[in-house]
């Protein structure tokens, strides 16, 4: 009997320079900073965490050490808040990496776009589909719901083929996005046979615009290996997913739920207001120093 395969590995390509949101990244990785009081990496590791996945991978440049001494175990810290008995921050910083999550770090020597830093996550993703999140895009699922990789997961385990979570853009925003084309194949579904990156809006294929959650299958290695160099001299991960679509099927899936571009400035601060607004212990001081002060 053969099993499906499932998706058990995640990786989050950390390797970029952050150039818009300098100069808080000229020595901090971008994904370590805050929203409210998390860094933007454990919103994404929890949201794959969340959908069942335990190994992560994270491909990591220079000034990122950061990200790695936040998943490795706190010794001194722990010792002390044990010494202090403040068993519920001890408890909050051991949770940050469960028992059973393990966490492998790549390097990737150059930051040669997207396509290349998950090129190097291959020697330790090996021949399974995997996901790649962008700790950069936070994405929140419906109070209540799944996250969206837990929905992009239940979808893979229908199809079985590539998966891109996509959301409608408005038109004016197209030349922001990946954006996709192709054929209805089930409720929020579309099987891709278009894939451009930031068009003109008056070239635009259609509104569906391509948001930092994808599950790939292996066969995206070879793709991105064999691509040619894009725009800036970059290795896209949009190239190789569009010469995916030549061999393999691959499906866009319209999530539920919000993305924030915290890879920019305005995104960031969207972010960071609405999740300190829904903050169990900031919220409601908040949106009430927002009404009197603000508004
Ligand atoms: P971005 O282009 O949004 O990130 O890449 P950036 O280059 O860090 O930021 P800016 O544009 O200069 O402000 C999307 C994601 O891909 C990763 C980034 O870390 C980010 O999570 N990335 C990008 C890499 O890991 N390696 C690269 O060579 C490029």
């Amino acid at each position: 009997m053969t099993t499906k395969p499932t998706v058990c590995k995640a990786v989050f390509p950390v390797a970029g320079l952050g150039t818009r949101f300098l100069p808080a990244t000229k020595a901090a990785p971008k994904e370590m900073l805050p929203v409210v009081d998390k860094p933007l990496i454990q919103y994404a590791v929890e949201e794959a965490y969340e959908a069942g996945i335990r190994h992560m991978v994270f491909v990591t440049g220079r000034n990122k050490r950061a990200i790695e001494d936040h998943f490795d175990t706190a010794y001194e810290l722990e010792t002390e808040l044990e010494a202090a008995q403040k068993h519920e921050l001890l408890a909050l910083v051991r949770s940050i990496k469960p028992d059973d999550m393990d966490c492998s770090y790549v390097r990737q020597p150059r930051s040669l776009g997207l396509g290349h830093a998950v090129l190097c996550a291959q020697p330790l993703v090996g021949k399974e589909p995997f996901a790649v999140l962008l700790a950069d895009d936070l994405m929140t699922g419906v109070d209540g719901g799944k996250s969206v990789l837990a929905q992009m997961v239940d979808v893979f385990a229908r199809v079985g083929t590539s998966i891109l979570a996509v959301q409608e853009v408005p038109q004016e925003h197209v030349r922001r996005y990946g954006i996709v084309a192709g054929d209805a194949a089930g409720e929020r579904l579309t099987r891709v046979h278009t894939m451009v990156e930031k068009p003109r809006p008056e070239a635009s294929p259609s509104r569906m615009g391509v948001a930092g959650r994808y599950i790939l299958t292996p066969a995206v290695f070879d793709e991105i290996r064999q691509q040619p160099r894009g725009t800036g001299g970059e290795i896209q991960l949009t190239d190789g997913i569009a010469r995916l679509m030549s061999t393999e099927g691959v499906h866009a899936y319209l999530y539920e739920g919000k993305r924030y571009d915290c890879g920019s400035k305005h995104g960031f601060l969207e972010a960071t207001v609405e999740l300190a607004l829904k903050h169990p212990e900031v919220g409601p001081d908040f949106r009430a120093y927002l009404r009197n002060t603000i508004c």
